[in-house]
């Protein structure tokens, strides 16, 4: 009914909708999306603005055009954080800002902002750069190394540095770094199936998770606990200890601090390690790019770690980086729930209607970005003939998402790559012991599983 509608699509009714094929009776589409999601979703995302697809008996629709994703994005009111994924994190780690729905979200964001002012991730350059230069010394040249782990390793310790404390206690430090892998990928694994089959079986897998689950709760709580009344907030979690709301001037309670360190922790840290492992890898099959990134490192470092100020000259790590999330986005594919009757471009919705957007199929799309397969840093200056109107590219590239839910920790994550990526380039030169093309795994971020790396030492140029 005409009053029951709370919206309509600011497009015209001209989509391109059409209907994936060979849906399997009761399984629908969930097959592909489980299997290879990333070729099923280009294939029938390519040429297409919305496609409709099953997940069971359910109908669910993916979004492909940029200014139809904009739109849901946007527009929080009629889509909400919901879908599968979100649904089932919720299950897994509870109401934080990562998972929170429309009704809580505006007060639990407006808490959290402060701790990702610009101001305060500037504290934190020193202990990113300390710990890339400290994970970096301890390789051995020509000694390979899984950089997929070693970027884990280093994007555990930083978040564990700037979320908790820079003084976190040596054994604490270790339990945590143990469980949040295990934790990370089995909530990851249980969240991104569309269909959730019961995970409480005492089979080895499930009993791992279970006590990486008690260790990482239990560690939450400690550190809450030991800082409750901060003199001078120097971590985000101190930040999050005193921060609040501007209306009520109340405070975070220890469950909410809980639930939120529990979001960030989710949110930062393989997203963070995908974006740097995939950049390095691209780097070392792109040797011209990676010696303008070493040819950059020099003239802006020469012999000493980077540092705050350095952060705006380095423009060719910047472009290396974004080409990187355009080309491998770590947040490959998200979903909303569609919160009452309305239409997306004609297209009538039902609520609980669940929508997908992928950051991926949209970064692939040829129209938007000219080969869109190739790595070409360069695309993103004006001069390339690869560079589109900035507004069509920007409106087409999200890594970080967009609208009220965007990541909060952009910035942060940028800072946080761009300063491990040049103390890298510095000092290394990094070999694929494989010449086989890596490819993508999709699972909780978009991974390259188990890469390994030859370091090669190197003394930048005068
Ligand atoms: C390269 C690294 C990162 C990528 C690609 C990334 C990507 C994203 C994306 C796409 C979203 C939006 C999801 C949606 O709309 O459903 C998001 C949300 C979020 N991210 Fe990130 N993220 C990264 C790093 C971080 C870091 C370092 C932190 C925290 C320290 C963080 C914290 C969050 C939080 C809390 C949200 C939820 C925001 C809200 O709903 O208000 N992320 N991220």
């Amino acid at each position: 009914m005409q009053s029951e509608n709370c919206g309509t699509s600011e497009f015209p009714s001209n989509v391109r909708t059409v209907r994936a094929p060979h849906a399997l009776p009761l399984l629908g589409h969930v097959v592909p999306l489980q299997r290879r999601p990333l070729d099923f979703l280009l294939e029938i995302g390519h040429h297409s603005d919305v496609v409709e697809v099953r997940i069971g008996l359910q109908r669910a629709y993916l979004v492909c055009r940029p200014d139809l994703v904009r739109e849901v994005l946007v527009d929080s009111r009629r889509f909400d954080k919901g879908g599968w994924i979100f649904d089932n994190l919720r299950l897994l780690v509870g109401n934080g800002l990562v998972t929170a729905t429309r009704d809580e979200h505006h007060r639990q964001r407006r808490h959290i902002q402060p701790a990702f002012h610009h101001s305060r991730i500037d504290q934190y350059v020193g202990v990113m750069t300390l710990e890339a230069v400290t994970a970096t010394a301890r390789w051995h040249a020509g000694v390979p190394l899984d950089m997929a782990e070693a970027m884990h390793t280093v994007t555990t310790r930083i978040t564990m540095r700037t979320l908790f404390a820079a003084d976190l206690d040596g054994a604490v430090a270790t339990a945590l770094q143990e469980a949040l892998p295990i934790y990370l990928r089995g909530v990851y694994r249980r969240a991104m199936f569309p269909i959730r089959f019961p995970s409480t079986a005492p089979v080895p897998g499930n009993l791992r998770f279970a006590r990486a689950c008690r260790t990482l709760h239990g560690v939450i709580d400690s550190v809450i606990a030991a800082h409750r009344t901060p003199s001078e907030p120097v971590s985000l979690l101190d930040a999050l200890t005193v921060s609040r709301d501007p209306d009520t001037g109340q405070t975070l309670t220890e469950g909410e601090i809980h639930e939120q360190v529990m979001a960030m922790l989710l949110a930062a840290t393989e997203t963070v390690a995908s974006a740097l492992t995939w950049t390095l890898y691209l780097l070392s099959t792109h040797p011209d790019e990676e010696k303008r990134l070493q040819a950059e490192a020099d003239r802006i470092l020469g012999d000493r770690p980077p540092t705050l100020s350095d952060l705006p000259h380095l423009a060719v790590a910047r472009r290396v980086l974004n080409e990187a999330l355009r080309i491998r986005p770590p947040a490959w594919l998200f979903t909303r729930v569609v919160t009452c009757p309305t239409n997306l471009a004609g297209i009538e919705l039902k609520p609980k209607t669940t929508l997908l957007i992928s950051p991926y199929l949209l970064h692939h799309r040829p129209d938007l970005f000219p080969q869109p397969e190739r790595f070409v840093p360069d695309r993103w200056l004006s001069t390339s003939p690869l560079y589109r109107a900035r507004a069509a590219q920007r409106g087409a590239l999200l890594p970080f998402g967009a609208g009220n839910r965007k990541c909060i920790g952009d910035s942060y994550a940028i800072t946080w790559a761009l300063l491990v990526l040049v103390s890298i380039a510095a000092r290394w030169r990094l070999r694929t012991v494989c010449d086989t093309p890596i490819r993508p795994v999709p699972k909780a971020t978009l991974g390259t599983g188990r890469l390994l790396m030859i370091p090669e030492p190197r003394t930048p140029a005068a």
